[in-house]
């Protein structure tokens, strides 16, 4: 059975590559897949953060997902610490995981520097318990922006080694779901977690620094100017790409064109993202201008996507209670499955509960 699974995390700073490289593909699964959507607060954790911020910031996350369209009644929607099984599963899996595949992940080895030995543990299995929040679904597709690619590989990995470590008991306990397509002509046979697949389409997949289009856009840059946050007014948006780094070049009339113009593509990138378009077609309109013409344009389009959005943002933010009970509300519906499926897996490792 398909079920989308993706968490963000309540980091602070929720940018315009959080929301067209994931939230806004969270809206458009919706409708075709039944979504379990999650802010990832002990993910947050493996990373120092003030308590009183990390509260307002779970809050925030669960605000942008139901301004930007999340139906929390129809989805289900909540803060990962609430359910307590992802940490219980998680530690499965850092007993599957090998060292040598964490050791691989990009991003820890970003996130800790040069001064690995003061990185948190936690830092380091961090991978594991992505793995947990999707696997403890059984999720089948994870909308992401490029970024988590890797992360979602080892999520397959983990998936897999368990399969195969179990695999006589999960055939004797009856628990295994047929593999179908790419996995079934993989050799794989019948296994307890699906092979999850990543979606990460789409124009904006990895949206860059505006300062700078080699960096992607993120939460921690310390430079306000380098993202769009989804709490920007229409000020501040038009007032950033107007400072956004480019090239005196006016723009190419054909995307090959971009090549080897990286702020360029990316604010190309962006206005196919927020219009609904390709890049093709927006060279189509604005090729030969220059970015005096093009900014403004960009400006507009941003505002017009993202205002409505970030005033109701500010209106569900404005009662903190209520957000409160979506997810506890959601957090309820999330462990109905989570506990069925983490008492088959006790079952399946030979864990002895009740
Ligand atoms: P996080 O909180 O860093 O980012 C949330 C989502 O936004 C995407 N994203 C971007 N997309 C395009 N351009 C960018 N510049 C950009 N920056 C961030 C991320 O790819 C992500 O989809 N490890 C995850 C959270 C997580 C998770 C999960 C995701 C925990 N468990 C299970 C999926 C499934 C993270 O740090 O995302």
């Amino acid at each position: 059975e398909p079920r989308v699974f993706s968490g963000v995390q309540p980091t602070g700073n929720l940018h315009l590559g959080n929301y067209l490289g994931a939230i806004r593909r969270f809206v458009e699964l919706q409708d075709t897949h039944p979504c379990v959507f999650c802010v990832v607060d002990m993910h947050a954790i493996t990373v120092w953060q003030e308590p009183a911020e990390l509260m307002r910031s779970t809050r925030e996350v669960t605000a942008a997902f139901i301004a930007s369209g999340i139906d929390p009644e129809r989805h289900i929607v909540f803060n990962q610490s609430r359910v307590a099984e992802h940490a219980e599963l998680a530690w499965v899996f850092n007993c599957t995981a090998r060292m040598g595949w964490l050791s691989r992940m990009t991003q820890f080895k970003d996130k800790a520097g040069k001064d690995r030995e003061n990185a948190s543990a936690g830092l380091f299995v961090y991978p594991a318990l992505m793995a947990a929040d999707i696997l403890l679904y059984r999720a089948t597709h994870v909308p992401v922006g490029e970024d988590q690619k890797q992360h979602l590989e080892l999520t397959r990995d983990i998936a897999a080694k368990f399969n195969n470590d179990f695999s006589a008991r999960i055939a004797e306990l009856g628990l295994g779901v047929a593999a179908t397509g790419e996995d079934a002509a993989e050799g794989a046979t019948q296994g307890y977690f699906p092979m999850t697949e990543p979606l990460i389409d789409g124009p904006a997949t990895r949206v860059m620094s505006l300062k700078d289009g080699t960096k992607k856009m993120s939460k921690s840059d310390p430079s306000d100017l380098s993202r769009i946050n989804l709490t920007d007014d229409a000020d501040a948006i038009a007032r950033k790409i107007r400072k956004a780094k480019t090239d005196p070049d006016a723009l190419p009339s054909e995307v090959a064109g971009l090549a080897g113009r990286a702020e360029a593509d990316n604010l190309v990138g962006i206005f196919a993202a927020l219009a609904g378009r390709t890049k093709a077609d927006v060279l189509k309109d604005f090729g030969g201008q220059q970015f005096s013409a093009f900014k403004p344009a960009l400006a507009e389009v941003a505002v017009a996507k993202l205002g409505p959005i970030t005033a109701e943002m500010r209106r569900i933010l404005a009662d903190p209670g209520a957000i409160d009970q979506v997810l506890s509300k959601g957090a309820a519906r999330a462990r109905e499955i989570a506990a069925k499926n983490m008492a088959e897996v006790k079952k399946i490792v030979g864990l002895l509960a009740d």
